[in-house]
């Protein structure tokens, strides 16, 4: 194609604004299409002077702002005064009404414009505050991944702990039975097998963590119960590093007696319908809490190393599946305890704690799973109590 070096420059020159055609050529044209239009009609049966003019200048404030009303009024007035006022073509006018009209036309003009620039304005604003908030919640969503991210991450390290020093523990018997002239093949196969079944151990710890950490594609029913089981087992290994006793209780619906026995007809107790996973990331932000909260009970010398606990009721109340996380951390101040849910509210050190732990826990129970989350304080510690709407089991009853 034949490319002309003056043509970008002069392509460039030619490029309008959106915001100049709204607010300065359209104010011009438009009242001469105007002139045009009414010319025409003016012949045949003399409208009000001002027939197309009103509509326009609201128009094209609507457009244009306050600039698009007063370039397009006056410009209308002129128009007016020159082709439509008797007598026509003259400067001089022979009524007052004229004078008194086109003032009028005008300042009016000049309100619709400030009016109109006011909403603009506003619906920028509106806009603006609506993409920020966006913007926000994009933030949050992204931090309370990453915070999941470190729970996974540090719960693995515990899991991981003992394996490996499983491991460690076999290769060194191995070199030290190798020095000492005892090293069998019965005693090599023995350590082997462990290390083996430690590794077996881990790989599956990663592979569990995996499926828990993402996200559930959509709702399905599931067992509050088994996801309970699934989530504490995530923590037990951290809660046993920090000798803090996680125990749960079952309240079977029918009889309001403790049941460990038969898993179906739990699980049937327990259903609920919702995310999953997301659930058992807000058992697991319940736990961290429970477990922040006692080690600072600790540090405050209110409780003796070895004597946090958690314990967890499940129960069913109506149709509703309610979980309780009940610790003895001392529980949450009187004066806090109404902000808690609040994005990046925490009490915790820079680095221990970013405040979206219950925030995210809140909106992922109350406006995914339409369930509530309450926070209570009792004697020794918090709890939290998380009630759900129940999904019916076919079978149930059987
Ligand atoms: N079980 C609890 N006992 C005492 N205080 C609690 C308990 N759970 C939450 N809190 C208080 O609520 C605050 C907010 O908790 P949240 O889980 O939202 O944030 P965080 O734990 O500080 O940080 P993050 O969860 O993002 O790591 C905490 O900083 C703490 O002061
Ligand atoms: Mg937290």
């Amino acid at each position: 194609m034949l490319r002309f070096p003056f043509m970008d420059k002069d392509f460039a020159l030619l490029k309008i604004s959106n915001t100049q055609i709204k607010e300065l050529i359209l104010p011009i044209v438009i009242p001469f299409i105007a002139l045009m239009v009414q010319y025409h009609f003016w012949i045949g049966f003399k409208p009000f002077v001002w027939f197309l003019f009103y509509p326009i200048v609201f128009f094209m404030a609507w457009l244009g702002g306050l600039r698009g009303a007063i370039i397009s009024s006056v410009l209308s007035a002129v128009i007016v005064w020159w082709f439509f006022m008797p007598p026509v073509f003259s400067l001089y006018k022979e009524s007052f009404s004229a004078y008194f009209s086109t003032i009028t036309f005008i300042a009016l003009g000049y309100i619709f414009g400030v009016a109109m620039e006011q909403l603009i304005k506003a619906n920028q604003k509106v806009a603006e505050q609506l993409e920020a908030n966006r913007q926000k919640e994009q933030l949050v969503i992204q931090q309370s991944k990453m915070a999941a991210m470190g729970e996974m991450i540090g719960a693995i390290a515990h899991q991981w702990r003992q394996p490996l020093s499983i491991i460690g523990g076999s290769l060194i018997n191995i070199e030290e039975s190798y020095d000492e002239n005892e090293l069998t093949k019965e005693y090599l196969k023995k350590q082997i097998d462990s290390a083996e079944k430690n590794l077996l151990f881990m790989s599956k710890t990663i592979d569990d963590f995996r499926n828990f950490f993402s996200p559930s594609k959509s709702k399905t029913d599931f067992s509050v119960y088994n996801n309970l089981l699934n989530s504490i087992s995530i923590m037990n290994a951290q809660m046993e590093s920090h000798q803090i006793s996680i125990t749960y209780d079952v309240k079977d619906s029918n009889a309001n007696t403790k049941t460990t026995e038969n898993e179906e007809i739990l699980d049937n107790h327990f259903m609920t319908n919702g995310f999953s996973n997301e659930f058992s990331q807000v058992l697991v932000n319940l736990f961290a809490n429970a477990k922040d909260a006692i080690e600072e009970n600790i540090q405050r010398g209110m409780l003796s190393k070895g004597e946090g606990a958690i314990l967890i009721t499940l129960f069913n109340e109506k149709n509703n599946v309610v979980i309780i996380v009940k610790d003895n951390g001392g529980g949450i101040s009187e004066k806090i305890i109404d902000r808690i849910f609040e994005p990046y509210f925490t009490t915790k050190e820079q680095g221990k704690g970013t405040g979206i732990g219950l925030y995210m826990s809140k909106m992922i129970i109350e406006e995914n799973m339409n369930g509530k989350l309450e926070v209570f304080n009792d004697s020794n510690g918090a709890f939290l109590k998380i009630t759900l709407a129940k999904a019916e089991v076919k079978d149930e009853g059987k």
